[in-house]
């Protein structure tokens, strides 16, 4: 008989070593994680001579994006417990991921969004896989301050990553990375700053395991318009086209702080302008399709390029950056319309079309 393919079994199957969880956990899984780690060869000869450069294309995951690894351990752990229901408020890919993994543990699902916010995508998701869908007419951050008194009051498991097996979950992102190598930087889009956190935590674990020798810096990037931690205050009215990143008072602000400081890294942020050129660039040269705010990580690496960031702190070898694309360009079709060229329609005659196609020499 001829051997068997060893098959890939999720991240809570692959790094329990690493989680907390027994041989009684229910493993809800949709086989999340082991995503692509692209070398972004173009970019980096676009960007600057310093660096290495590789994209983490977390929306490979299979709702779409880095959610799903927060939530196998989230919803096992909840279905362990034997939770019947889960709420998160969401900008969008929480909503999809708890919804998807919720169906297929058969719990109850409800998701709180803030209206007219979330990109199309997203919100598909949510119905198809039956959740309870609300929309409030408030942003994230309030949607969140009445999900967290709702699991107060009520047995329904919060799934925000406040709850702390999401950001068990994620830290396995570091972990796949570091089966490659350890990276110099990690360039990461930071929200309710619930994944930098992860990321940091994962990091360390590793190091502290023996796995590897050194530590990345940590570089987080907000949208200009909602960046509380750069400004130091809360933003009561975040605005940015990036709606996943669309936060104002971030759950998870302190631990950011401490992962920027720990790793001597920074958090800056990048305008509208600049997640767009990103996310263009992304999809245009590498064939890497990530979301607006998955972008803000690469449009970040961009500024700081500019600023000489690299340069200044070149050693021998070129530094590896790594980005985190943290959800799939599907996910908002709407903006990826409004930032291309209209649609040309022709007759379907040969001549008519050659006439619009240049052809690369
Ligand atoms: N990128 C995407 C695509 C996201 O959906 C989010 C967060 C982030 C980055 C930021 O990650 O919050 O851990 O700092 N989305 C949450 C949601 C808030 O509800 O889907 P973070």
């Amino acid at each position: 008989m001829t051997e068997r393919a060893q098959l890939y079994k999720g991240v809570i199957e692959s790094w329990k070593k690493y989680l907390p969880v027994s041989k009684k956990t229910p493993v809800i899984t949709l086989f999340e994680g082991n995503t692509p780690l692209v070398r972004a060869f173009k970019l980096e000869k676009k960007i600057s001579r310093d660096i290495e450069l590789y994209l983490k294309y977390e929306g490979m995951n299979p709702t779409g994006s880095f959610k799903d690894r927060g939530m196998t351990m989230a919803i096992s752990k909840a279905k362990e417990a034997g939770a019947k229901a889960v709420i998160c408020a969401s900008t969008g890919n929480t909503s999809a991921s708890a919804a998807a993994y919720s169906a297929r543990a058969g719990m109850q699902c409800i998701v709180i969004l803030p209206a007219g916010k979330i990109a199309l995508g997203k919100l598909t998701q949510a119905l198809m896989h039956g959740a309870t869908v609300l929309a409030v007419n408030g942003n994230f951050d309030e949607a969140l301050n009445i999900v967290k008194e709702i699991a107060a009051k009520y047995p329904i498991t919060l799934v925000n990553s406040i709850n702390p097996y999401r950001i068990e979950g994620q830290k396995t992102g570091s972990f796949e990375i570091c089966r490659h190598f350890t990276p110099d930087y990690h360039a990461i889009p930071v929200g309710n700053a619930g994944n930098i956190t992860a990321y940091w935590k994962g990091y360390k674990e590793f190091k502290t395991a023996g796995q590897i020798k050194s530590l990345p810096v940590m570089l987080g990037f907000q949208a200009e318009g909602a960046a509380p931690i750069v400004r130091g205050y809360p933003i009561e009215k975040p605005e940015t086209l990036a709606t996943a990143i669309r936060i104002g008072n971030p759950a998870s602000w302190k631990q950011a702080e401490a992962a920027r400081d720990e790793s001597r890294g920074l958090i800056d942020m990048v305008s509208d302008e600049e997640i767009v050129a990103a996310y263009k660039m992304a999809a245009a040269f590498e064939g890497v399709y990530c979301e607006p705010a998955s972008a803000a990580s690469l449009a970040g690496i961009l500024k700081l390029s500019k600023q000489k960031y690299f340069s200044k702190r070149a050693g021998s070898k070129k530094a590896k950056v790594v980005c985190i694309l943290t959800g799939h360009g599907l996910k908002d079709p709407d903006r990826a319309i409004k930032v291309s060229a209209p649609l040309v329609t022709v007759k379907p005659e040969l001549k008519e079309i050659m006439k619009h196609v240049r052809l690369a020499r």
